[in-house]
Parts: structure tokens; C-alpha cells; sequence
């Protein structure tokens, strides 16, 4: 059964150990970053920002950082092997590696989470060129994952010390209207969602907003079970997923089993005209999962009024559903990288502070059909 609570309202009477600006990148350890960072840029609208490797005095790693609006980006790539970036790559293909957080205080985020039982990822370091300072501090979270607490109040730089900044003058695309990140998913193993729903409430100070259970997202075959968990501003949102019992591998086990473990599942990107930017990324090769058109066929029954004409949501496939306070409009990529693992969801919402639950079920059929086709289901 699903249930909401205000994450705002349950957390009034305390203060915020760990106050949150929101994301304030995320860093993906991959196999080749530049080609990597030409598919975000080419395909996804981002602009090149910043560079770091061994021309900036940096021997082990190449990384490339690009932005688009409030959604920062750095593609990581290791240059020789053993190392933890090489064995990652390894183990898991192309995934997320770092959620980073903006923080006021990188010092005081670290000793708040190591003190609740945080398993120090980074002891809080200061970076300083002549552009100012940066100070990161972090914390393991599920798999290989990390959190990194970023302060960067006193930087003006183009991303943080270590980094130069970096463009092409010949190669600039256009934007596709993606703002910042609405939230990350991660994917933990079986009887692993309540222990970390407990560690994001006592080590990070985040709330349960909303759980579903594996009635709610279930077909015929698989299942899943999901809590979002919320900090206190509700900036940083982390649904977390674990695979439920079904008549066969659920999407969360495929993850599971192909990631080599636990990891990001999916990155929801925020656009202000899902229309637009679905259709600017189609165009620039991004490829969706389709939904049959009779999911069309009673959408205005299921969700009432809304703005947008339905002939472009059911073109391009775009997902509906309303919760009290509103409706969103999401769709979901296929995978970004050969391995059936991290895909990205482009959300707009109109009020909505849910998660399209009721899409879930054409969603996973969806999910499943192409599963099929892998013989992974
Ligand atoms: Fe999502």
C-alpha cells in the first residue's frame, strides 16, 4: 500500500544535522569518458564545462565535467589499471559512482554522519587554487557508492581545484531543457531496503516520505519494493528499491546481477516541457521504452484535466499520473550503456510531489518485454 507523509512536517521539531543545498553533481566512473562526455553533450544538450587529467598534474584519471542549468555532470575514466576507479569499471561497467551534495559545512556534514555510523569515504580535505576553495568530505552509502559533501561557497571557479576549464568553440549543442536532478534510485539486494532506509534516516537525517510495497508494483511475473526517502527540504530525494518475490527475475534482480552488486538504478532529470525536451533528445538518438498506445486509449479517465494535448504525450510516449496535489509527466530511457543497468527518467511535474505509481504496471511491462528480449527474464 502506498503512503505519504511530509517529510517537512515530521522533521519541524528538529533541527537539520545535515542541511542540504541539493545535488550538486553526479560522477559516473566509466570505461572511455571522452566518448562518454560527447554522448551527454551530443545526445543530452550538456556543455562542456571543465577538464582534469594529466595535463592538470592528475596521473591516474581523465574526468570531464558538463552542466546543463543546475544538472552537473563528470565522466570519469582510470588511464592504468589497479586502481578503485579501473576495478569499478570492471565490476560494474558504466555507473554512478558519486551522488555529491551541496553542503554549507563539508567538515560538519562529515563529523555528523561518521558520528551516527557513516563509514568515512573521504575525511574532509581542503582544495584551494587561485580561484578559492573547496572542501569535500564523504561517506560510503550501498555498493560501491559514495556521498560526497561539497562546500563550495568560497569558489569561483569553473568547477573545483585540480580542474581547468574546458570547451570546444567548434562544438556547442543546444540545451534539451533539463534543469537539475528531481531524484536517484538506488537498487539494494534482497532484505537490504529496510536497513538502508534506516541508515539514510540515522546517519543522514532523512524522512520516509512514501513506501510501495509489491502489490502495488507488481505484473504478472515480477516485483519490486520501493521507500523514497527524503531529507528535510526535500532537495535530495533517494527512492530505494529492492527486488520482491515474483514468477520470474525481477528488473532489480537483473540490475543486480549484471551491475555486480548494488547501485544507481536510474537519475530523474527535471524539464519545465517534457514535450519539447523528449522530443529534442528522440532527435539527438536517446532512445525511450514505448508503452502500448491503448495506454492512451482511458488516460483522461485515470488522470482527469490536463494542459498538455494528448496527441504528443501518445507520439512520443509520454507517461501520465496524478497524485493530490497534482499530476506529472515522466518517461523513461533505455539503458545508457550496454549492460541492462542505469537508464535515466525525464520528469516534469505539475504539482506532483509522487513518482507515477500508476504507471508503474504498464512501466514494467514495458521493462519486462525488453528484458525478454535480453533472455534475462
Ligand atoms: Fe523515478
Amino acid at each position: 500500500m502506498e503512503t505519504l507523509t511530509s517529510a517537512k512536517q515530521s522533521l519541524a521539531a528538529t533541527t537539520d544535522f545535515l542541511p542540504l543545498q541539493g545535488t550538486d553533481y553526479v560522477e559516473f566512473y566509466v570505461g572511455n569518458a571522452k566518448q562518454a562526455a560527447h554522448y551527454y553533450m551530443s545526445a543530452f544538450g550538456f556543455q562542456a564545462i571543465a577538464y582534469a587529467g594529466p595535463e592538470t598534474g592528475v596521473k591516474d584519471r581523465a574526468s570531464y565535467v558538463v552542466r546543463q542549468h543546475k544538472l552537473t555532470f563528470v565522466l570519469t575514466t582510470p588511464l592504468r589499471p589497479g586502481n578503485e576507479i579501473a576495478d569499478h569499471v570492471f565490476k560494474h561497467g558504466d555507473g554512478v559512482k558519486v551522488l555529491a551534495l551541496r553542503v554549507d559545512d563539508a567538515i560538519s556534514a562529515w563529523k555528523e554522519t561518521t558520528a551516527r555510523g557513516g563509514r568515512s569515504y573521504q575525511e574532509p580535505q581542503r582544495l584551494t587554487d587561485e580561484s578559492g576553495e573547496v572542501v569535500l568530505s564523504g561517506i560510503h552509502t550501498y555498493g560501491d557508492t559514495v556521498h560526497l559533501f561539497v562546500e563550495r561557497k568560497n569558489y569561483s571557479g569553473a568547477f573545483m581545484p585540480g580542474f581547468r576549464p574546458w570547451n570546444n568553440p567548434h562544438f556547442a549543442p543546444a540545451d534539451t531543457g533539463l534543469l537539475y536532478v528531481d531524484h536517484c534510485v538506488g537498487n539494494v539486494g534482497w532484505n537490504q531496503m529496510n536497513p538502508w532506509v534506516k541508515f539514510y534516516e540515522d546517519v543522514m537525517g532523512f524522512k520516509n516520505i512514501l513506501s510501495f510495497d509489491d502489490e502495488d508494483i507488481s505484473t504478472d511475473y515480477s516485483a519490486l519494493m520501493s521507500k523514497v526517502m527524503s531529507n528535510g527540504n526535500g532537495f535530495v530525494k533517494f527512492p530505494i528499491n529492492e527486488p520482491a518475490e515474483g514468477k520470474k527475475k525481477s528488473q532489480v534482480e537483473e540490475y543486480l546481477e549484471f551491475y555486480n552488486g548494488e547501485g544507481v538504478q536510474h537519475v530523474a532529470l527535471a524539464t519545465q516541457d517534457i514535450v519539447k525536451t523528449v522530443r529534442d533528445l528522440m532527435s539527438r538518438g536517446v532512445e525511450f521504452l514505448k508503452v502500448p498506445t491503448s495506454y492512451y486509449d482511458d488516460l483522461l479517465d485515470r488522470v482527469g484535466k490536463i494542459d498538455e494535448d494528448l496527441e504528443p504525450l501518445k507520439e512520443l510516449g509520454i507517461l501520465v499520473d496524478r497524485d493530490n496535489e497534482g499530476y506529472l509527466l515522466q518517461l523513461f530511457s533505455k539503458p545508457v550503456q550496454d549492460r541492462p543497468t542505469l537508464f535515466f527518467e525525464i520528469i516534469q511535474r505539475k504539482g506532483a510531489k509522487s513518482f507515477g505509481k500508476g504507471n508503474f504496471k504498464a512501466l514494467f511491462e514495458a521493462i519486462e518485454r525488453e528484458q525478454a528480449e535480453r533472455g534475462n527474464l
